[in-house]
């Protein structure tokens, strides 16, 4: 049993979905403390109290700890590697719950991918997660694959469309639900983890804002800006083909490529829908698709 949790400590707390997953935690009544670089700039909302922490350093991460019952890991993806330590330490301080910095595609089923070689640090850190609860039984963990950041990407154009030149880039048919999710709806995802623990211990949870199509973004969008858009044809087959020699050559980008060749893929069937949804495991509702698109068009 997990217990109650009161106090929440954040890595990463300044990050894209740590902004979000603060706020969210503020908003339900929880206390917050940042886990922060030694050096780092970051900011943090006035009643959340910061601790700079050395990552190497299971020391220094144990007494930063101290009387914490849970972690919430949104640390940046190249300091992925960071959380085995991480790890040891809020076993070593008597945390309840810690929650990895996962928050992208499931990882527990991309093993033997390239996708899996270049996430093999979140990988590893569940393994390691699973040992550790397997060891302690007071020591818990759940995994949140959240798909695709919507509300963000849409923004910084990794969706496919592009409101200035009203262009969008529509992968394969364009008919394959894909699963996203907003920030705030990550950070209430969050909360509604460590509201009642018990519900997702020693879990890997899927959670989606919504799993729409290309081709259903592509009909509200017009709808909405009155036009029709451009369309320019994309194939997954070659975002694979081009992602794999990228990688063969170390290069990293290689991830949005394969990304893509992954998600849109006709057929991929990877949307957070039914029984690989845990929205209803947590009490969160689906979102507004055109209320978000409406958002970002007006934004
Ligand atoms: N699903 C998606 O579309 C999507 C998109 C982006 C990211 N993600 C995932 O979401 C998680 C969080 O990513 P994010 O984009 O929110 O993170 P981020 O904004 O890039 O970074 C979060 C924080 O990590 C801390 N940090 C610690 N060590 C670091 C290091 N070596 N280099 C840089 N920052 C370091 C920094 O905080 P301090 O300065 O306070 O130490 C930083 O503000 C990751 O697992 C990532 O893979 C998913």
């Amino acid at each position: 049993m997990a217990g109650s949790i009161k106090n929440v400590a954040v890595v990463g707390a300044s990050g894209n979905v740590g902004k979000d997953v603060v706020q969210e935690l503020l908003n339900a009544g929880f206390s917050v403390t940042a886990l922060t670089r030694e050096g780092s700039t970051s900011t943090f909302p006035a009643n959340v109290v910061s601790k700079k922490v050395d990552y190497q350093s299971v020391e220094s991460l144990t007494s930063a700890l101290d009387g914490q019952d849970a972690v919430v890991s949104t640390i940046a993806t190249p300091a992925i590697g960071s959380q085995l330590a991480l790890v040891d330490a809020a076993v070593a301080a008597k945390v309840k719950r810690f929650i990895p910095s996962e928050f992208g595609v499931n990882t527990r089923i991309i093993a033997g991918t390239p996708i899996g070689d270049i996430l093999q640090g979140k990988i590893k850190t569940v393994d390691y997660l699973v040992s550790k609860s397997q060891e302690n039984p007071s020591f818990t963990w759940t995994g949140v694959s959240t798909g695709l950041f919507f509300d963000r990407g849409l923004k910084y154009g990794s969706i496919g469309f592009d409101k200035k030149s009203k262009t969008a880039t529509i992968y394969d048919s364009g008919n394959e639900p894909v699963q996203v999710s907003n920030l705030s709806f990550i950070g209430r995802a969050i909360v509604a983890i460590l509201s009642q623990p018990d519900k997702s211990a020693n879990q890997y949870l899927s959670i989606a804002s919504f799993n729409p199509t290309q081709n259903q973004i592509l009909e509200i969008v017009e709808a909405e800006t009155g036009e029709k858009w451009k369309v320019e044809r994309a194939s997954t087959a070659e975002e694979k083909k081009i992602g794999v020699e990228k990688l063969s050559k170390g290069d990293y980008s290689a991830f949005s490529n394969l990304l893509r060749g992954r998600l849109f893929t006709d057929g991929a069937n990877l949307a957070a829908k039914g029984e690989n949804s845990a929205n209803d495991l947590l009490g969160l509702k689906e979102e507004d698709l055109t209320a978000t698109l409406r958002e970002w068009l007006r934004g």
